[in-house]
C-alpha cells in the first residue's frame, strides 16, 4: 500500500468506527497526516476530556493514553505501540509513598508524565505549560514535586517564595542537551532566539530567551517577528516548525535529541490498531477513581 492509500484507509476506518487519532508533537511527523489533533500534553488531555469519539487511538506514550482512559472510562483507548516514558518510569507507587512519608506536610504535585498509580497518590497534576499556575494555586509555602527535578527547579525559580522539594527524576532526552550545544548553535547563528523546554537542565534554561511547553514554543515562533530560532527540545518540534514556517530559519539543537519511545509509531501501526483494536489501555478502577481527581483539578485551572 502506498502512503496515499494508507491515509485513505485510515480515514475510512476512523469514520466507520467513530475513532479519533490524537498525536503528541514528538511523534514521527507523518502521523500528522492522519491525526485529528497534534499538540502538547495539556492540549491532548483537554481534547481527550471532551471528545465525542467512541475510540481514541493515542499516538504518544503510555501515560498519555492512560490519562485519556481515566478521563473517558467508558471509551476505548488504544496505543499502537506500548511505549513508556523513561521519566514517568523513574517513580513507582512504592517510591511515591516513601517520598511523601519523608515530607508529610506538603501537598504533592505530579507532572502529567507519571503513571496512573503514581497520580492516584498526588494532590494535583500539571503539565509543562501550566506547572507554575498549578503550584501557585495550592497556596502552600512548601510543595512536593514529582518526578521531574528540572521542571521543579524551573517552577521554583519562577515562584520565589515557595520551597519545592523535588523527586530526582528527569527526561533522558532533554537531559542530554548541554550548555555547550546551545553556545555552539548561538555562535553559528548569532541572531537566533533560543527556545527551550523546561525539562532541560537549569543551566540550559538560563541561556534561553523563552522557556515553554512544546505548543508554547511553537506559538512563540509563530507570533514572533524574529527570523531565526534555535529549538532546544525533541526533534519533532523543530521538524514541524520547519514544515509550517518556511520563511523562518528553524535550527534543531541536534538531530540526536529525539525520544525513542515517541518515535515508535508509523502510519502502518495506526492502521493495524484501527483494524485490529490491539493494545487497549486499561486502568485499574480504584486507581482511576483517585487519579481522576488529580487530573480534573488541573483541567479546572
Ligand atoms: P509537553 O507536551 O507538555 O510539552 O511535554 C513534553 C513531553 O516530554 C511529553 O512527554
Ligand atoms: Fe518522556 Fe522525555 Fe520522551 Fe517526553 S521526551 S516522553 S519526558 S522520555
Amino acid at each position: 500500500m502506498n502512503k496515499k492509500e494508507l491515509i485513505e484507509k485510515i480515514n475510512k476506518i476512523k469514520k466507520q468506527k467513530n475513532a479519533i487519532i490524537l498525536a503528541h508533537c514528538y511523534q514521527n511527523i507523518e502521523i500528522d497526516l492522519v491525526a485529528d489533533f497534534v499538540g502538547d500534553s495539556l492540549g491532548l488531555s483537554q481534547l481527550a476530556a471532551k471528545t465525542n469519539a467512541d475510540k481514541i487511538i493515542f499516538a504518544g506514550v503510555y501515560f498519555m493514553a492512560e490519562t485519556a482512559k481515566i478521563l473517558n472510562p467508558s471509551k476505548k483507548v488504544y496505543l499502537p505501540n506500548v511505549s513508556g516514558c523513561d521519566m514517568a518510569d523513574m517513580i513507582n507507587l512504592k517510591q511515591i509513598k516513601e517520598f511523601k512519608s519523608k515530607n508529610p506536610n506538603a501537598p504533592t504535585v505530579c507532572y502529567i508524565n507519571s503513571t496512573a498509580a503514581v497520580k492516584s497518590e498526588c494532590d494535583i497534576c500539571c503539565t509543562s505549560s501550566n506547572a507554575i499556575e498549578v503550584v501557585k494555586s495550592l497556596n502552600s509555602k512548601e510543595v512536593l514535586f514529582i518526578p521531574d527535578k528540572c521542571l521543579a527547579s524551573w517552577v521554583e525559580k519562577n515562584l520565589k517564595n515557595i520551597k519545592i522539594t523535588a523527586y530526582q527524576g528527569y527526561c533522558p532526552t532533554h537531559y542530554k542537551i548541554s550548555t555547550k550545544d546551545i553556545l555552539k548553535k548561538k555562535e553559528e547563528n548569532p541572531l537566533a532566539v533560543v527556545l527551550s523546554h523546561p525539562e532541560c537542565k537549569n543551566e540550559v534554561l538560563e541561556l534561553s530567551d523563552f522557556v515553554g511547553s512544546t505548543t508554547q514554543m511553537m506559538e512563540y515562533c509563530k507570533k514572533s517577528n524574529e527570523k531565526e530560532f534555535i529549538i532546544a527540545t525533541e526533534l519533532g518540534v523543530a521538524q514541524r516548525l520547519q514544515r509550517d514556517f518556511t520563511d523562518k530559519k528553524i535550527i534543531p539543537i541536534s538531530k540526536e535529541i529525539f525520544c525513542p519511545s515517541m518515535k515508535e509509531n508509523s502510519l502502518e501501526d495506526i492502521l493495524f490498531t484501527l483494524e485490529n483494536e490491539n493494545n487497549e489501555v486499561k486502568v485499574d478502577e480504584t486507581i482511576a477513581k483517585k487519579a481522576v481527581n488529580c487530573i480534573e483539578k488541573m483541567l479546572k485551572i
